[in-house]
């Protein structure tokens, strides 16, 4: 399984703190963004990375985390992405490096207090279909949000104005090597982005979505607000705990 850190696009929502340096390097309490979705692979027994990069400072990654000997890494793999297109155009991306392999892709502002083991090791038990990673929270608008019937995902609805439940779906998504086909037949959204939304509902269409809800604390940091939520929670309890 190859994991894939995205850590392009603009930063927008954090002006101007964006305006020179790349989202995903701005200091996180004790440490540069990145390092935390990296530690969250690294702890799932994924050894094998690819950070896609873009935007600003895009050669300061290579810089900063060089082969990975910092998270006790042989090597990481680095790609480009041009401009604005989205989650699931930085996803393309990795085709190539993934070669056939499943890829757990994870957002790289998104920071979780415990860890994805179980949920890696149950995908690896069939490597087929999609699984996705939900957390109550109170504001859903402001992120996907799945309608949910039971165990199973009805559809997932981005941003929406009336939310179907409490659940945001999570910017940590595991998939089999059928993403990229499936990234194919997309089209531009009002945004004029490739939908991550997108992709997991032709998962759920075809039957073959699982979720799970992520344990301890989740947090994105890519507003001012969640950026600074983010650090006081990182100092209070730590992140990327394997207890
Ligand atoms: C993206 C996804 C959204 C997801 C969120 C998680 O939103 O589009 O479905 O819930 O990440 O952080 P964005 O940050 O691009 O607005």
């Amino acid at each position: 399984m190859l994991g894939v850190v995205l850590a392009g696009g603009l930063g927008t929502r954090l002006a101007p703190l964006t305006r020179i340096v790349n989202k995903h390097l701005l200091p996180v309490y004790d440490k540069p963004m990145i390092y935390y979705p990296i530690q969250a692979l690294v702890n799932a027994g994924i050894e094998d990375i690819l950070i896609v990069t873009g935007g600003n400072n895009s050669g300061d990654f290579l810089r900063l985390l060089g082969n990975g000997k910092q998270f006790g890494l042989k090597h990481i793999n680095y790609t480009y992405q041009e401009g604005e297109g989205g989650i699931a155009e930085a996803i393309s991306l990795a085709e190539h490096t993934a070669g056939g392999q499943s890829i757990c892709v994870i957002l790289g502002d998104n920071i979780i207090e415990k860890n994805i083991v179980q949920s890696v090791a149950d995908f690896r038990k069939s490597e087929k279909g999609a699984k996705i990673l939900l957390k109550k929270v109170h504001d859903p608008e402001r992120f996907g949000v799945p309608e949910i019937e039971g165990s199973r995902i009805l559809r997932i609805e981005e941003k929406p104005a009336k939310p179907m439940s409490r659940y945001a779906v999570t910017g940590i998504y595991i998939y089999d090597a059928t993403v990229f086909d499936k990234i194919g037949k997309l089209t531009r959204s009002n945004r004029g982005e490739l939908e991550i939304t997108d992709v997991n509902n032709q998962y759920i269409d075809e039957g073959s979505m699982t979720w799970a809800e992520l344990d301890g604390w989740w947090t994105d940091a890519g507003t001012i607000e969640s950026l600074h939520h983010a650090a006081n929670l990182v100092a209070e309890t730590g992140a990327n705990r394997l207890d």
